[in-house]
């Protein structure tokens, strides 16, 4: 059966390599972007295959939307991949504004909250149930200074997705997290170069992880639910330490 596939964030790093990895498999694929914009054309020209919708995570109405337009094409969906990114504050907690926390609060954990609940009584309803994916991260386990609305945030998201599987548990549903650290995607511009260079010169293999690596990582979690069942946070990190 050709499964259907949503990727929130697709016009990102890591959500376009998802979107590819996904039309590779044969999959219906769906991808929402925010802004109009040179990304989005690119993924139209790369991917003419893959249906593309404007959402913004932060409104529960947008996601139920876009929901709701792929059931009334396909009456199902699969995996539904969240690879949605505020823009990086970095800035310590004494000079964040409080703007600034509460977009990380929205995107990460009221946009999933959103996706939840516009997205779980239909796999409730659906026998062969789904599989959620998101992204939390490596910071998570070791805070690093000017990350607290980001870290804050993935914090409420991993505690959010542990609730709904414990409420999930006779569905045959998954959630699934992925905790990376550095990933080379336009997230990491906000970062100074020097900065980057010096983490990367910390790795083995001196560089990031790959988006293209994520993606294989993604499709391992959609093929193997034994390996990865819900609740699991795979740990992402430098290319030596990792299955990937
Ligand atoms: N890159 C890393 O090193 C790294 C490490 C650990 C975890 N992660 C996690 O991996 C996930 C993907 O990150 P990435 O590196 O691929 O980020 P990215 O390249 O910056 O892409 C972010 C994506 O999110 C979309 N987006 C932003 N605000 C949105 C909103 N309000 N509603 C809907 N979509 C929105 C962007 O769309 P527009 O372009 O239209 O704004 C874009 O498609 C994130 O959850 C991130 O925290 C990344």
């Amino acid at each position: 059966m050709r499964k259907v596939a949503l990727v929130v964030g697709g016009t990102g790093g890591i959500g376009r390599a998802v979107v590819d990895m996904l039309l590779g498999t044969g999959a219906e694929v769906y991808a929402t972007y925010r802004r109009e914009g040179e990304r989005v054309e690119a993924l139209e020209k790369s991917f003419p295959a893959c249906h593309l919708v404007r959402c913004d995570i932060r409104s529960q109405k947008e996601i139920d939307e876009t929901v709701a337009s792929i059931v009334a094409a396909h009456a199902a969906i699969d995996v539904v991949v969240n690879a949605t990114a505020a823009p990086l504050k970095l800035k310590r907690i004494d000079a964040l504004s409080e703007a600034g926390f509460l977009e990380d609060l929205q995107v990460y954990a009221l946009g999933a909250f959103h996706l939840y609940k516009a997205i779980l009584p239909l796999l409730k309803k659906q026998e062969r149930g789904g599989l959620l994916i998101q992204f939390l991260t490596a910071a998570l386990n070791q805070p690093a200074p000017r990350m607290s609305s980001y870290v804050g945030a993935k914090g409420a998201l991993r505690e959010l997705a542990r609730s709904a599987v414990a409420e999930l548990q006779s569905y045959p549903i998954r959630i699934v997290s992925i905790s990376p650290s550095y990933v080379e995607t336009p997230l990491l511009g906000a970062f100074p170069r020097a900065f980057l260079a010096l983490q990367k010169e910390k790795l083995p293999k001196k560089r990031f992880i790959q988006p293209e690596e994520i993606a294989r990582l993604v499709k391992d979690i959609i093929e193997d639910p034994a390996r990865y069942p819900s609740g699991a946070e795979i740990p992402a990190y430098e290319p030596a330490a990792h299955p990937l």
